[in-house]
């Protein structure tokens, strides 16, 4: 429980929703405290809790935020993570703008979101790229900014060379999509 109220996305849980017709399974981030139980009738509801731990093993999107100093009280953390894992579920090559976009529900209070978006934008294949060329609404723009500097046009060792950089990015464990648990097969017929 956050503020209780929708407006701290701090208690953000993931709903899972099996679409018929589609044969297609959604993932949704909800605001647990808005949430009633008997809406939850026939879909699947992921925790914080239940994607990683440290007493089991934690979840990449738990263990980037951490070694961004993306967690400082702690209060927000749950509700990142969660909106970040969600993405990750319904966009494995999520970019810079869909991460914007995930995190409007979501609000920090004594971090700063940089060091959060630091850890996360690690997810996003080339983030300082489209930062430049997409954040900006430049629709008649030709080519990156950045020139030979360009993410694309570095290497992994060069991109890793950030005298400013938060952390290391090779320091944490790569994420593998295709591990995360299936949608409980039960809940496909009822
Ligand atoms: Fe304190 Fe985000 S770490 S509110």
């Amino acid at each position: 429980m956050g503020c209780g109220e929708g407006g701290c996305g701090a208690c953000t849980v993931m709903v899972s929703k099996y679409l018929r017709k589609k044969d297609q399974i959604v993932h949704i981030p909800v605001n647990a405290c808005l949430a009633p139980v008997c809406a939850m009738h026939g879909l699947a509801v992921t925790t914080v809790e239940g994607i990683g731990s440290t007493t089991t093993k934690i979840h990449s999107v738990q263990e980037r935020i951490a070694k961004a100093h993306g967690s400082q009280c702690g209060y927000c953390t749950p509700g990142f993570v969660m909106s970040m894992y969600t993405l990750l579920r319904n966009q494995p090559k999520p970019t810079m703008d869909d991460l914007k976009t995930a995190f409007q529900g979501n609000l920090c209070r004594c971090t700063g979101y940089r060091p959060i978006m630091e850890g996360f934008k690690t997810f996003v294949e080339h983030p300082d790229c489209e930062k430049i060329t997409n954040g900006l609404g430049n629709t008649n723009f030709n080519g990156c900014p950045m020139g030979k500097q360009c993410c694309k046009n570095r290497n992994n060792e060069e991109k890793e060379d950030k005298t400013y950089a938060l952390f290391q990015v090779s320091d944490c464990k790569p994420y593998d999509h295709t591990q995360e648990p299936i949608f409980p097969p039960e809940l496909k017929i009822s």
